[in-house]
């Protein structure tokens, strides 16, 4: 693969203050892109981080034909860089492209865009406790054409973003009843931005009432907790961990199944299987329901402190002996290199 390179002249990392960033909002000093025409991939590129500029037909405007990811790289105290399961990301993205009806990205383009542009702003990837780079790789529809219809010209691309610790404050939720995420035979299984954005609404609606998410359920009863707003969710009961199976309605997360093993591996018992709003509710009611936790790359483990059901307001126990912290911990620990990875989820950038 020819990869080509065009570096920036001067870097704008000193003008970056790194102990003030808010999520998302700073990027690198470099972008990988490549695009899809006449039925192939051509030349990938990095270039420096720039507007890009679109006709306004462009599909993506229009028909909201785009997927993305979402993964991190971080730096050991000896300046190694390292991801956390991008095969996983890179096999995800072309899951969600095909229910876009849009065309795979290759692996190997895939893992020498990501690599390259990582090696080229690795003095971007802070270290220290929380720092990260996150990594943003998306494809978008680019034909110039308002025919509802697949684009036969799209563009990947990948961007990156210095983040520190991500604490989204005290969280609180509420159990959906009325508005759905996903149904089944649709996307939700997908990254695709039409779900976020279908997505807003609700979560204002809920933000209004004092909670910062929103717990999906399944479209048809509402019967079943399913996920939260950028996150899978776990339910621990007594010492049970409950989480939902993954289906075509919920994000198979790259979190979630490193959970499932790592807790697992340590003994701890996981049910994978349909949750039902009402046992967590009863749970809650007899003080079984000891804890409840969002799962993403954001945060890996967002504490969840009460959530609200039909009217009806939980509010979960302090717990000193948390689920929550030591598995945050032990998978934080081997995304920083910090400790062994038994299950080879480490990959060495440079
Ligand atoms: C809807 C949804 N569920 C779950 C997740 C968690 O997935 P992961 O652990 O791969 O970040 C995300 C974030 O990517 C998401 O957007």
């Amino acid at each position: 693969m020819a990869l080509h390179i065009e570096k920036i002249e001067k870097s704008k990392i000193d003008n970056v203050d790194f102990n003030n960033l808010k999520f998302g909002e700073v990027f690198t000093d470099h972008m990988f892109e490549c695009d899809y025409e006449n039925g192939k991939w051509g030349t990938p590129k990095i270039r420096p981080y720039q507007p890009l500029q679109f006709d306004p037909s462009a599909k993506v405007f229009h028909y909201g034909q785009a997927v993305f990811e979402g993964m991190k790289a971080y730096k050991d105290d000896n300046d190694k860089v390292w991801l956390f399961r991008p095969d996983q990301n890179q096999e995800r993205i072309n899951k969600s492209a095909e229910r876009l009806d849009m065309p795979a990205f290759p692996k190997e383009y895939f893992f020498e865009g990501l690599t390259e542009l990582i090696k080229l702003d690795k003095e971007w990837v802070q270290k220290g406790e929380g720092n990260s780079l996150y990594i943003r790789p998306f494809v978008i529809a680019t034909e110039n054409c308002v025919s509802a219809s697949s684009s036969n010209k799209y563009k990947f691309m990948i961007i990156c973003s210095p983040v520190q610790a991500y604490y989204g404050g005290e969280v609180r939720v509420v159990f959906a009843d009325k508005f759905s995420r996903a149904a089944d035979g649709g996307v939700g299984y997908a990254k695709a931005a039409g779900n976020y954005a279908a997505s807003f609404y609700p979560a204002k609606l809920a933000s209004e009432q004092g909670y910062q998410q929103v717990v999906w359920t399944d479209a048809s009863k509402h019967e079943f907790l399913e996920e939260a707003g950028t996150m899978n969710v776990f339910f621990r009961v007594n010492d049970t961990l409950l989480t939902a199976p993954t289906s075509d309605r919920i994000l198979d997360g790259v979190t979630r199944k490193s959970i499932i093993q790592l807790a697992e591996s340590k003994g701890i018992k996981v049910e994978v299987r349909p949750v039902r709003v009402d046992e967590i509710v009863e749970a809650a009611r007899k003080g079984e329901l000891k804890e409840m936790f969002g799962a993403g790359t954001a945060a890996v483990i967002s504490p969840i402190l009460g959530f609200e059901h039909q009217g009806e307001k939980f509010e979960l126990p302090k717990m000193d002996d948390s689920y929550s912290k030591f598995i945050k911990k032990s998978i934080t620990d081997i995304q920083q290199n910090k400790a062994e990875d038994p299950f080879g989820w480490r990959y060495l950038v440079e």
